[in-house]
């Protein structure tokens, strides 16, 4: 159902399309559990393109913008609401820096990832993006049942 307000502390966690399709879910997700923080609602999206822009509206004029929104909206990803003390902050410690080759190893860039343009995982950068990022992509209505194209499935 849909994901009331809290008094507790929450933030958005989305697995990017990469994640995704590289079989990252499960292993993403462990980390904040085993953190021990709690998972307050998660589903498969695919992303539209108004949705994303919106997403990363303060960076629409950076070079870079145009394939990030591509990249964004390029397969599913998994929307998470997760909630706890202190969760935006230590979430953005666990997740690491956003160029993983600058990410310590330990943290889910460090160890998974080597593009910026490819780092695998979101989390917001404040306790009100948190909320509002919560609202716009855990209570929006679900675009995609259907979960992995089937050439994302391919293994060569
Ligand atoms: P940003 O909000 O700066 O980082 P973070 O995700 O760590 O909060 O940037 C958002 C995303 O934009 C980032 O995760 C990856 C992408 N990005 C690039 O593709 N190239 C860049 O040079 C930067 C700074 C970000």
């Amino acid at each position: 159902g849909r994901i009331v307000a809290s008094s507790v502390e929450q933030t958005y966690i989305m697995i990017k399309p990469d994640g995704v399709q590289r079989g990252l879910v499960g292993e993403i997700i462990s980390r904040f559990e085993k953190k021990g923080f709690l998972l307050k609602g998660l589903k498969l999206f695919q992303c539209p393109k108004d949705l994303a822009q919106e997403h990363y509206k303060d960076l629409k004029d950076k070079p870079f913008f145009p394939k990030l929104i591509d990249y964004i909206t390029s397969g599913p990803v998994v929307c998470m609401a997760w909630e706890g003390d202190g969760v935006v902050a230590s979430a953005r410690k666990l997740i690491g820096a956003t160029n993983p080759l600058q990410a310590e190893p330990g943290t889910i860039r460090g160890d998974l990832a080597i593009q910026t343009g490819r780092n695998v995982v979101h989390g917001s950068d404040s306790p009100d993006n948190g909320k509002r990022e919560i609202g716009k992509f855990c209570n929006s209505p679900v675009r995609c049942l259907s979960a992995l194209q089937p050439i994302l499935l391919q293994h060569n």
